[in-house]
């Protein structure tokens, strides 16, 4: 059982953040390099536990219908909801000792692109007990995800959403897992903006993306370490733009660290804007609707860049910008100011 908790204690309550990334999207499955931020918006699982009970149920803010499951994570009932996957395959990591009640809320949009399935496989491990490192936390989540899936995901949400820092994003080695903390100015502001499409990852080409990467790694050996001079032995001209994706976005990525932590928000905005043109043309992950998002963006004064944040095939624009230069109002679909928020953690019962 979690350690903060007072012996006897038979409820707990978990947080996990959702997370934007800033840049270095379709770079974590080959080992490349990330820097994503944990968001203040993020989704609370709470659980009592019965002695008595011998299954699980959970009702959610967003979700008409109650998943229930056996305690090995069986889904129980003739309809078990989508969402309920996340949920079973967490359960089946787990396999909690006794039944009970959980409640899910969450502030995430679904299907966004803000990473809310790593925020509910996080928050519901804690208050399923899980008590070890957070990089173990991610690894188990990443597992649940790619289980209730399908989806080939890689590990960026679940460590950035399971290790975030107050004030901070976190560039993460996708090969190594080494983490290290960035200061997000204070003098800047840091929007999404959803451009109202929501999808499931798999119902995407993601992993069609992923396939195609493991195909130009047959050909130049490991993206990660790929220069451009490599980009020459790829005949096939499609795969040779994802793979300039691919090699580009990790160098953007080195330097968008140094210039976030430099304060040099020009430069960071100038980044994340290229990191767009080259997932929209070269990896031809983006919509009409994102790019006309960062386009009318963009010319706003006071914006530094913007750029499709996550998966892409929908879902949101991340935006960094003077404060004030972004009216939230002025947008049809929803949007955010979001603050780099802490981890996934377990809090008190109140
Ligand atoms: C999704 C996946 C991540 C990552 C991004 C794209 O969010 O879960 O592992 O691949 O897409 O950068």
């Amino acid at each position: 059982m979690p350690a903060d908790l007072p012996p006897g204690a038979n409820r707990h309550r978990a947080w996990a953040p959702g997370r934007v990334n800033l840049i270095g999207d379709h770079t974590d499955y080959t080992g490349g390099l990330v820097l994503p931020m944990a968001t203040d918006l993020g989704t609370l699982v709470e659980v009592e536990f019965s002695s008595e009970a011998d299954e699980l149920t959970f009702s959610s803010s967003h979700e008409p219908e109650p998943a229930r499951f056996k305690l090995d994570g069986t889904p129980l009932g003739s309809k078990a909801p989508v969402w309920s996957a996340y949920l079973g395959a967490i359960l089946a990591a787990l396999r909690p000792p006794q039944g009970g009640h959980g409640r899910v809320t969450t502030t995430l949009p679904i299907g966004a692109g803000l990473a809310s399935s790593a925020a509910l496989e996080l928050s519901l491990a804690l208050a399923l007990g899980f008590d070890g490192a957070g990089r173990d936390l991610a690894l188990l989540a990443q597992a649940a995800e790619q289980a209730a899936s399908g989806v080939p995901c890689g590990i960026m949400d679940q460590l950035a959403c399971a290790l975030g820092q107050v004030g901070h994003a976190l560039a993460i080695d996708c090969h190594t897992l080494a983490t290290t903390p960035v200061p997000v100015p204070k003098e800047c502001e840091i929007i999404v903006v959803h451009s109202g499409t929501s999808r499931r990852l798999a119902d995407t080409a993601y992993g069609e993306r992923r396939q195609e990467c493991q195909a130009i790694e047959e050909l130049i050996g490991p993206l990660r370490q790929a220069s451009y001079d490599a980009l020459s032995a790829i005949s096939d001209p499609r795969l040779k733009r994802r793979a300039r994706h691919v090699v580009s976005e990790n160098t953007r990525v080195g330097q968008a660290a140094a210039a976030l932590g430099g304060s040099d928000l020009k430069a960071m905005g100038r980044l994340m804007t290229e990191s767009h043109t080259s997932l929209s043309a070269d990896f031809e992950v983006s919509t009409p609707e994102l790019d006309h998002l960062v386009g009318w963006l963009n010319a706003l004064p006071g914006v530094y860049g913007a750029r499709l944040t996550g998966a892409g095939f929908g879902g949101c624009v991340v935006v960094l910008a003077q404060p004030g230069a972004v009216d939230l109002a002025a947008f049809k679909t929803l949007a955010w100011i979001v603050r780099p928020s802490s981890g996934a953690r377990l809090l008190r019962w109140p």
